[in-house]
Formats: C-alpha cells, structure tokens, sequence
C-alpha cells in the first residue's frame, strides 16, 4: 500500500520518462525474426517487455543487455534469427500481464514449423483472444484456446502454410493488426488488415524500418495496412526508443491539476496515433507546449506543462469520441482524473474497449472515482463525468492494473486526506520508477 496526500506545493522541474512499451516490445520482437544484429536504446525495462525478452530467450533468441563503449548508454542487442530461425520452447510461453506479448506472438507462432502454448497471468487469462484466433485461422493457422473459452491459455500447433488474407478487423486494435500483420509475413501471398479506425501505427512504422514493405492508408471509412512482398528477410537495425507517452500522460495531468506547477518531460513519443491525450488536453484549455520537436521515424519532443483551468465548450459540456479513441484508449483512466476536476461535462463514448483491458477499467475507474467523491457514472461504452466536484482520498481498488493505480496517484495529490493505493506494486508492468520520478517532481 502507498499513500498519497494532497500536494500543496506546485509539481515543478524536469524528467525523463521510461521507454514506450508498444515500440520496445516490438523492437525486441522484430529485431529476433531479422537477420542481423538490433541495437536498441531507450528500451523499458517493466514487467510486461521483459516476458517479451523471456519468451524470445525461450524461443531460441540472444538477447543481451549491454552498455555502448563510448558513452555507457544502456543498450539490448537482440542476435537475430531470420524469419526461420526460431526454435520449439521447452515449456509454455509465458506471457505475464502482457496483452500485446500474447498477441503478437501468437502471430508469429502461427507460422513456425513447431507446436507452441502460450498463456499469462490471470488478468491474460480473462482477456479476449477470439479476435487473433478467427483470422489466424483464416490464415490456415491452427491455433486454439485450451478451455475452449476463447481465453488463454493457447495451443498453436506448427507446421502450416499460412495464406495471405484480407480481414476487416470489427476493432480498432494495434495488438490485432500486428499479429494479422506478422503471421502475415510468412504468407505466399499480399495481407490487407482493415480497422473502423487507425490504431497505433508502430508495426507499420518500425517494420518498414526493418525493410519491410508495408503501407498505411486512412480515409473516410476508416485504415488499413497492406503487407507487399512477404517472406523476405527483415533486416536488423538501431532503435532509440521515445519516452512513452502513456507514461508522461501522469504527469501532464498532474500538473494541469496541481495549481502552479510547470514542468518539462523530455523526449517523449508523439506519433500521431498516440497523442489524442495532448489534442484532447489542449482543446480543454490546457497550456501544453511542444519544444524541440525531432521528426524522426518515431517523432518524439519535449513537452511544457503548465498548470491549467480546464474546461467544456460554451453549453459547459465536452464530448470525445470517434476517431480519437484508439489514439489515447490507454491514457482514459487518467484523462478521467482530469475530467473529474474540470469545469464541465464530459462525455466519453466508443470506447467499450475499455473493458476489456488489463481490467474492465470502465468499472475501475468509475467505482473509484465515485468512491474519491465525484460525479461519474459508467455508460456501455464509455462513461458521463459531471466535473467540479470536490475530491476525498479513499482507498483505491487497483484491480492490479498498473493504469488505474498510477492514475488514482494523480488523483491524490487533488483530493482531500489521504488516498490509499493498495497494489502499488502493479506499477512494474509499464513503470517501475513512477512513484520515485513523481516524487522528485513534488520537491
Ligand atoms: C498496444 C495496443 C493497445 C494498447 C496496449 C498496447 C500495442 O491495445 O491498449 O496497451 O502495443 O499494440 P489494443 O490494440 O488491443 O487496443
């Protein structure tokens, strides 16, 4: 258990927040399918990336944690195996409480000439894998859920010829795209994943890096991503690894909320179909600057945050919705902290998916922020938060889901007494260093 008292002093300074986590899993998982060496900086070492590494390490991979020679930089160097050159596990993979390790994987298993099983913690054993399993199985995968519950754990059975497709994903969901997307790579054929929406692009952006020849297109109906040219080799290479978005989305709001605080978080990844959060802050009146903007692959800036008032539109209320969900699906539990304070409505809709993350956090959120005092109710897909309320430190209900404890310790530094974070340690999977970083911004 942690507590968390009212802050009454500005949050003031700079920080560094860790890696991304969707950009690291993938630097790992891609670099082990290339041929080649991939060095990685900027690499998050939680919970949920090292299963990546243990499972890779499992499948035959060399995985090294090393320093750079010359300036000491913190570096992993994944030994690739080319696109064949995985090996059967011993035992079952296992994936802890990590939903994007789980399917992306399983994308990549489909296509090996081996049987593998695949299964995590009990939070993963909850989770939906039906939308891997159905088009999987269209590719002439065989891969099946053990209990027969559409759940963890999966069986994947090796040695099939896995065919191109074209799939309309009903979701708009990067875990989906990346393993349609990699089992599609060792297709004979070009694969075409469409989705109502584009999700985060980090598959398309980082494979292209690795040489593949893969396409995004947007319009009005929604996104897709075509795979041109399967089975060639995917070419090791080097990757700096932004600051995860998600993560800094804490402190934004906490220093929107914290009256006089003004802090900079360097380097931190902007990729459009992650920065909903910064579009969606702003509108409400956040003072949130962009400085030193670097349009890499993976574009990445330092941000200004400035306490602010935040408020709806002239009738007092704020939708979001649409579009922009999937760019900040993660960061909602917190954008719900912040919306609890502000000066209006806000409505928040199509976003069902919310329940089915690493917990249902429609529940999660409402039932706490109900509990700290403010006027929320949930909705079938979404939730209704009349803002403005005062807020009373409680005791929060983690679920040991790492977004909503880390969200509910913002919370506290704006609700009145103590608030109580019992499953603190569940921070680990995206962030282990988030109570000290938030710590240093409070002195
Ligand atoms: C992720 C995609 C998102 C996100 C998750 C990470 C990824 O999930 O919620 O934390 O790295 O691809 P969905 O794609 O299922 O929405």
């Amino acid at each position: 258990m942690i507590s968390i008292e009212k802050s009454y002093k500005p949050l003031t300074g700079d920080i560094f927040v860790p890696g991304d986590k969707s950009i690291s899993h993938r630097s790992i998982m891609f670099g082990a399918i290339s041929e080649g060496t991939t060095e990685i900086t900027g690499f998050l070492k939680s919970g949920d990336c090292l299963s990546t590494i243990e499972c890779f390490k499992q499948l035959g991979v060399q995985i090294e944690h090393t320093q750079r020679p010359l300036n000491g930089v913190p570096t992993i160097t994944v030994h690739g195996k080319g696109l064949h050159g995985l090996t059967a596990p011993t035992s079952t993979l296992y994936t802890g409480n990590s939903g994007t390790t789980t399917r992306l994987l399983s994308g990549i298993l489909a296509a090996q000439p081996f049987d593998s099983m695949i299964t995590g913690d009990s939070s993963i054993e909850k989770r939906p894998m039906n939308r891997i399993i159905k088009p999987l199985t269209q590719m002439g995968a065989d891969i099946s859920s053990v209990m027969g519950n559409d759940c963890a754990p999966l069986m994947i059975k090796g040695g099939k010829r896995i065919m191109g497709i074209t799939y309309h994903s009903p979701v708009a969901s990067a875990q989906v795209k990346s393993c349609i997307v990699l089992a599609g790579l060792y297709s004979d054929s070009d694969t075409v994943v469409y989705e109502p929406a584009l999700s985060r692009n980090h598959t398309e952006l980082m494979l292209r890096a690795f040489g593949v020849d893969i396409h995004n297109e947007v319009d009005v109906r929604g996104s897709s991503a075509t795979i041109l040219h399967p089975g060639m080799p995917l070419r090791g290479t080097k990757i700096n690894v932004p600051g995860d978005i998600s993560s800094a989305a804490y402190f934004i709001v906490a220093a929107l909320l914290v009256p006089g605080s003004d802090i900079i978080i360097h380097n931190v990844g902007i990729n459009k179909t992650r920065a909903g959060i910064l579009s969606i802050l702003t509108q409400m009146g956040a003072d949130i600057t962009l400085e030193n903007v670097n349009e890499s692959i993976e574009p990445r800036a330092d941000l200004h945050v400035r306490y602010s008032k935040l408020h709806g539109n002239e009738n007092g209320r704020f939708e979001v919705c649409g579009k922009i969900i999937p760019t900040m699906i993660d960061e909602l539990p917190i954008f719900a902290v912040a919306a609890a304070t502000a000066n209006c409505t806000t409505i928040i809709k199509d976003a069902a998916e919310l329940k089915v993350k690493e917990s249902n956090r429609i529940d999660a959120i409402c039932k706490n922020l109900k509990a700290m005092g403010a006027d929320i109710e949930p909705t079938d897909d979404g939730m209704i938060i009349h803002g403005g309320k005062r807020l009373y430190g409680t005791d929060i209900e983690c679920e040991a889901d790492h977004r909503i404890a880390m969200s509910f310790a913002i919370a506290g530094l704006v609700a009145d007494g103590s608030t109580r974070i019992l499953d603190e340690k569940c921070v680990g999977i995206s962030y282990p260093s988030f109570f000290k970083d938030l710590t240093k911004l409070m002195k």
